[in-house]
């Protein structure tokens, strides 16, 4: 800046900076008079007064935003699958095991027979599996069958609730040991 008639040194001095003693330009005052103004209203509106602070208003926005979500959800098509953590809470349902337990009279008993205990299919009352027998496994070669024999992929037939029920129908057999049930086959599997 250039040095106008009106600047004026002070007197004092630090480690050789001076400075002049010049009014604050016009413009800056007249944004400080007004940010004064604006402050005078501001605090006592939003921190003592109705107005929302910024936490308040997030905390709004979030519900809002999990209340579309939730609107949003219910547009979307019936869930395709269970997670881990579903299934392992159906385990043992009692809805689920009477639902499985029809599905598993009409579509099932054919091959592995009333109770589980097996035919042309294997008995799937004991310990040991072909494929797994905790309940993510059943529901697995239930959904979708063991290739090259007759045990077919039943969501060709079944709803994936349908098939969950009757997996923890299946699951519910074990241990059971119905009378004249099939030799064990596959791996011994400790619960
Ligand atoms: C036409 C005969 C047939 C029908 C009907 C059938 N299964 Fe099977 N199932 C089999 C055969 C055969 C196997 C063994 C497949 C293999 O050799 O791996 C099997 C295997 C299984 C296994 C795996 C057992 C293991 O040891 O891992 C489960 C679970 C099972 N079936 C459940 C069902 C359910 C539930 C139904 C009804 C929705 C059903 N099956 C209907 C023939 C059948």
């Amino acid at each position: 800046m250039s040095k106008g008639p009106q600047d004026k040194l002070l007197d004092h001095e630090y480690d050789g900076i001076r400075e002049y003693d010049n009014p604050l330009p016009g413009w800056w005052l007249i944004l400080f008079y007004i940010n004064i103004v604006i402050t005078v209203v501001y605090v006592p509106y939003y921190h003592f007064g109705p107005g929302p602070l910024a936490l308040e208003r997030l905390d709004e926005e979030g519900v809002e935003a999990a209340r579309a979500l939730e609107a949003y959800r219910k547009t979307l098509p019936p869930r395709k699958e269970f997670t881990v953590e579903e299934l392992a809470a159906l385990e043992g349902d009692a809805e689920r095991i009477k639902a499985g337990a029809k599905t598993f009279t009409k579509l099932c008993v054919s091959c592995h027979l009333k109770g589980g205990a097996g035919q042309t299919g294997p008995n799937l009352t004991d310990d040991y599996w072909l494929h797994g027998g905790k309940l993510p496994n059943i529901l697995n070669t239930v959904t979708n069958g063991v290739e090259g024999t007759s045990m077919i992929a039943w969501k060709t037939q079944l709803n994936i609730e349908d098939l969950a029920s009757v997996s923890v129908y299946v699951r519910s057999l074990r241990g059971s040991n119905p009378p004249g049930g099939l030799p064990p086959q596959g791996q011994l599997e400790k619960d």
